[in-house]
């Protein structure tokens, strides 16, 4: 009945006609619509389409992607909204303040750019939520996002409640994590538009951590233009698997789980909240984040030893999507590092070098090694059991 609603749902819209919110003009693309999307108890097959087909090209890879695009909003993460009416910006000393116009309504924002004593211009950046809890090498901006003043966090009765609620009605599907990737997109379209801010609006990361690490992958996979995503200690919500960290809490671990995260806050959708009690029955699953921000670059920071993380769901999603990259030839252009004996959200000295790399390879246009997947758990991980699929070559 659920799924009946959703496959009807993604039915009624022409493939032409989905929002077009981020996975790109260049992307586009005459797709097939979308058919029924089943659940698994495996995670599910990102080859696959939901009308059964196997994917087989990189072209028909780009479709799915927008699948994937359309059910993690539908099951997950509520809609984010196309490209708005308008959006001004004026840069000026350190401040980048950005004005959206959408359906008679108006709203401003503002962001803070470090820009770096060394480099050059225009900088590349990182989007970092709340603040960077990563260090941000040499000649590279930071931009401070405010994310909770776009959506507030503070709660279940923090719902529709911030700037993007102002713009489009309290009542909108977003979660807070979506109307946040909808207000990094609303900051490379200022960047676009304003030269004189002195960003390369092509060379931009984001980063958060912990929920606000969840918060960054989301907006790495929602729009194409984040050409580094750097989620840190993300766990569940983020790197992690749903059905991976209920198989941990199944084995008695005190990991967070699809069924606490809604009672915790409204970083999800209303709509997630038929599936947190049967996970198996949710279309997707986190492991195709990532395959939403392939091929681009993306660094998943994760702490082995801080239980609620579900270090080795964080590990086995990410290995399932890793096989994304995989598929795509482009295996380095992912990296996946996990290591304890730390602070949550205190960033250890031992994943240095690996941060560097991919900022020098995706940020800074350097030439790196990248190859990263690594634990320091010693965790096991049964693919055969989890991701049965093949992988195909789509390169
Ligand atoms: C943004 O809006 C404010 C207040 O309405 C206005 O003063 C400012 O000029 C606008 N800036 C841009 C760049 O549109
Ligand atoms: C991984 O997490 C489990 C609890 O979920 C814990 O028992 C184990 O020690 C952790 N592994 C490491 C290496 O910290």
């Amino acid at each position: 009945m659920l799924l009946n609603l959703i496959s009807a749902s993604l039915l009624a819209v022409p493939a032409l006609a989905l929002p077009h919110t981020g996975l790109g003009v260049s992307k586009r693309q005459d797709c097939p619509a979308p058919g029924q999307a089943a659940g698994a108890t495996e995670l599910p097959d990102p080859f696959t389409n939901s009308a059964g087909t196997p994917i087989t090209t990189a072209a028909e890879f780009t479709c799915r992607q927008q699948e994937l695009f359309q059910l993690f909003q539908d099951s997950e993460l509520g809609e984010k909204p196309g490209a708005p009416e308008s959006v001004t910006a004026s840069a000026s000393g350190n401040g980048l303040t950005i004005n959206v116009s959408n359906g008679g309504s108006s709203i401003s924002f503002s962001v803070s750019i470090s820009y770096p004593s060394g480099g050059s211009e225009p900088y590349p950046a990182i989007i970092a939520y709340g603040f960077p809890s990563i260090p941000v090498p040499a000649g590279v901006a930071t931009i401070t996002f405010n994310n909770d003043d776009i959506a507030a966090q503070q709660n279940t009765g923090s719902r529709g409640r911030g700037k993007f609620y102002d713009l489009y009605g309290s009542d909108h599907t977003a979660s807070a994590m979506t109307a946040w990737a909808w207000g990094v997109s609303r900051i490379i379209d200022a960047l676009e538009a304003t030269p004189n801010a002195r960003i390369n609006p092509e060379r931009i990361g984001v980063t958060g951590c912990s929920r606000n690490g969840k918060g960054a992958f989301i907006a790495g996979a929602f729009d194409e233009r984040v050409a580094l995503t750097l989620p840190q200690e993300s766990g569940s919500g983020g790197s992690a698997c749903w059905r991976l960290s209920d198989e941990q809490k199944r084995q008695g671990q005190n990991v967070q789980t699809a069924s606490q995260i809604i009672t915790e806050n409204v970083w999800f959708s209303r709509a997630f909240e038929q599936y947190v009690n049967d996970v198996t029955q949710l279309p997707v699953d986190h492991h195709e984040l990532a395959a939403l921000v392939a091929p681009r670059g993306l660094y998943v920071i994760e702490n082995t030893d801080m239980e609620w993380l579900g270090n080795w769901s964080c590990y086995g999603c990410m290995v399932a999507g890793h096989k994304i990259y995989e598929a795509l030839g482009v295996p380095d252009n992912m990296g996946f590092s996990q290591v304890g004996g730390h602070n949550h959200c205190q960033f250890p000295g031992a994943q240095n070098e690996e941060l560097n790399a991919f900022i020098t390879k995706f940020l800074l246009d350097g030439d790196a090694n990248t190859a990263v997947m690594r634990t320091d758990g010693n965790l096991q991980f049964d693919e055969a059991q989890w991701c049965p699929w093949e992988v195909p070559t789509l390169a």
